[in-house]
């Protein structure tokens, strides 16, 4: 069965600790925003679409809160709460997508009482939930069809269950080529400073029981230029309008290589990710995590307790080292402006 990052049932939101996986399985409960915001800031939960799900949940919870308190339920009354849980992470778009549709769904509900409009936001979370489940099948299903059939492929960070609602993102399209007998195996890179891949997708592959080799990040380059790999599967936490795409950091210098080698370079991510309001990469805010995550390596010290870090966690990736965007709506190859747009006709 499919691992889930997080589970709202009883307007408490449940969600898996992933900073303690693979080796400890701990569920942390959030029964308010401000717990929600911190286990999103904390990293506890992660991956771009299940941080807009978690905070969607964490809106409704600040709505039942307000509501508690004997605040009217109206947008304008929970923009702390909209703030808090916005200014959670800055990178990964679906957060504050996924807040603007509480928003909405909150304004349409003027005139009605509080609790129908507490049962209207919350229908709304669980339809942000169930439509990324819905968006990853279908990314799933566009994507494999673009891998070669017998090829490896390379993967940065973790983009599967617990990075989604659903099979994931690129690691959804690995799932699926799997299935369909379409895929040898998955190179995965480590993904340092934090470990996302070798800690939480190593760990999703061997419960699939999908071949993989783990190998640290500096390993790449080798094994791109073996002529192994047919193609590098990687996620999005925001793209821009003309196909410029943020994502782990590592993520360019694989696109680099990828481009270098000849070997296709594919990002698969929901229309929830692209953020028509930032026209290029430029306008991207990368968030910078603390110097503690590089001068460490799980929780033991491996620099001097004191050495200038710069720890960004996200870079961009020129869209024109991109040669497919796999989204729920269908494949933009070499994706631009026009064939952005294009996915929201
Ligand atoms: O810092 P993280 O672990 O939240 O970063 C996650 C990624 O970069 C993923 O590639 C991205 O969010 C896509 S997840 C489907």
């Amino acid at each position: 069965m499919l691992l889930k990052a997080l589970i709202f049932k009883k307007n408490e939101l449940w969600v898996l600790d992933q900073r303690l996986l693979p080796h400890q399985e701990e569920w942390l409960c959030c029964s308010d925003a401000t717990r929600v915001a911190k286990v999103i800031r904390d990293m506890a939960v992660r991956g771009a679409p299940a941080i807009g799900v978690a905070a969607a949940y964490g809106y409704l919870l600040g709505a039942h809160r307000g509501c508690e308190e004997g605040r009217v339920l109206t947008p304008e009354a929970l923009r702390p709460v909209y703030d808090e849980l916005a200014a959670a992470r800055p990178t990964a778009v679906n957060l504050v997508w996924a807040l603007d549709r509480m928003v909405a769904c909150l304004a349409n509900c003027a005139g009605l009482d509080a609790e129908s409009s507490l049962q209207r936001l919350a229908d709304e979370a669980s339809a942000i939930e169930s439509e990324d489940v819905e968006s990853n099948l279908a990314m799933g299903q566009y994507g494999s069809a673009l891998i070669e059939p017998g090829q490896w492929v390379l993967t940065h960070c973790n983009t599967g269950a617990l990075a989604t609602a659903g099979q994931g993102t690129a690691l959804g399209v690995v799932r699926d080529a799997w299935s369909a007998g379409r895929l040898e195996g998955v190179y995965v890179d480590e993904t340092r400073p934090w470990l996302q891949g070798a800690r939480l997708t190593a760990w999703e592959l061997a419960q699939e029981g999908i071949p993989y080799r783990l190998i640290c990040d500096s390993a790449a380059a080798s094994v791109l230029a073996s002529g192994r790999v047919g193609c590098v599967l990687v996620g999005a936490d925001r793209i821009a309008a003309n196909g410029d795409t943020a994502n782990k950091i590592g993520t360019y210098s694989l696109a680099v290589l990828a481009r270098h080698h000849g070997v296709k370079f594919m990002v698969v991510a929901p229309r929830s990710t692209i953020d028509r309001d930032c026209a290029d990469g430029r306008s991207i805010e990368i968030e910078h995590r603390p110097a503690d995550e590089v001068r460490s390596l799980a929780g033991r010290p491996v620099a001097p307790t004191d050495a200038p870090v710069e720890n960004p966690a996200f870079d961009v990736t020129p869209a024109a080292l991109i040669d497919a965007l796999v989204t729920e709506a269908g494949v933009v190859q070499r994706p631009d402006r026009g064939g952005i747009a294009r996915l929201f006709e």
